[in-house]
């Protein structure tokens, strides 16, 4: 085994294979709430836009077409309220999960470094801080319980995946004031963020948290979710320049790009303001059964029929 190989913790599907087995012994059989995944059909215009980008024979760029950039900055701009977005303000990934995961390595953390993320979170954070070899750390509250002293990346998830718990926007201001008073750099996964239910989530790129300048934050959003995108591998990141500027040269380097075909399809999905389909605009309809088809309602059922469900991921 390799020593990275040996920092990680069981893949987390892994670890619950006996549970499954226990709960599946059970008369009534199993609810199988492990791996999510969206199950309704990606949208027409997506489709249709990657379909037309079809024809790529060139190496797509990291950083991502201009069109795609406008996309980018223009959805930041609408639907998080954040204001004087630019290109150097945000970035195309793949998928956010390999952001998640890589994330610690590519900012160069290591041994003696702090990465810290809600106790109930999702898997991934806390592979990120193993495989660059820091060290994780979780939170109920991020400004009382953690020393700033070694602490190099703070994640926060709002809406919260598993809990659903939503972060208010005073929270938020609170949290991203404190942060940067010690030097800590905020991601803030928000791939959720369409997908409020009782409250309405907001960014911490909107001026009233992080004051109109995005020094020490920057905001994940993923497709995967609001657009049924999962299969494309679609996800972004927006924010600090410097930070993200660094993460550009260093996943050039490796050669971190969105296949050109998907960034067509992105473009095309992030300038759909109401999506004709895609849990977002399931759950945002005027018909409480659409939410249902989005697992809002009545997932439980969907998971009893041993149908996948539209949450975590593989
Ligand atoms: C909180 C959170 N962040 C990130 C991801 C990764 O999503 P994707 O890699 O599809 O963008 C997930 C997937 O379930 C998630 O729940």
């Amino acid at each position: 085994m390799s020593a990275v190989t040996d920092r990680l913790p069981t893949f987390p599907w892994d670890k619950l294979e006996p549970y499954k087995a226990t709960a599946a012994a059970h008369p009534d059989g199993i609810v199988d709430l492990s791996v999510g995944t969206p199950v309704d059909p990606v949208p027409e215009l997506i489709r249709r836009a990657l379909v037309a980008a079809a024809d790529s024979p060139g190496y797509p760029t990291v950083w991502g077409t201009a069109a795609l950039r406008d996309a980018l900055t223009g959805w930041v701009e609408r639907r998080l309220g954040a204001r004087g977005v630019t290109h150097t303000n945000v970035l195309p990934v793949v998928g956010s999960k390999e952001l998640v995961a890589w994330l610690p390595t590519q900012l160069g953390l290591g041994a003696g470094d702090q990465v810290a993320y809600p106790r109930l979170a999702y898997p991934t954070y806390e592979v990120g801080a193993r495989q660059a070899g820091a060290e994780p750390v979780v939170y109920d509250d991020p400004v009382a319980d953690l020393d700033p002293a070694r602490l190099k990346l703070l994640w926060l998830n709002s809406p919260s995946n598993p809990t659903g718990r939503v972060l208010a926007k005073d929270e938020l201001t609170r949290i991203v004031a404190w942060a940067r008073e010690h030097g800590v750099l905020v991601f803030s996964d928000e791939c959720y963020l369409e997908l409020g239910w009782e409250a309405e989530p907001v960014s911490v790129l909107h001026p009233d948290v992080c004051g109109g300048t995005y020094e020490g934050i920057v905001a994940v959003h993923s497709l995967s979710k609001r657009s049924n995108l999962a299969g494309y591998r679609a996800a972004f990141v927006a924010g600090d320049a410097a930070v993200l500027g660094d993460l550009l040269l260093i996943r050039k380097h490796g050669g971190m790009m969105t296949p050109a075909p998907v960034q067509a399809a992105t473009a095309a999905a992030l300038g759909d303001d109401a999506p004709s389909g895609g849990a977002a605009g399931a759950v945002r309809g005027p018909a409480r059964g659409a939410a249902d088809r989005a697992g809002g309602a009545r997932l439980p059922d969907r998971a009893q029929r041993g149908e996948p469900v539209p949450v975590g991921d593989a």
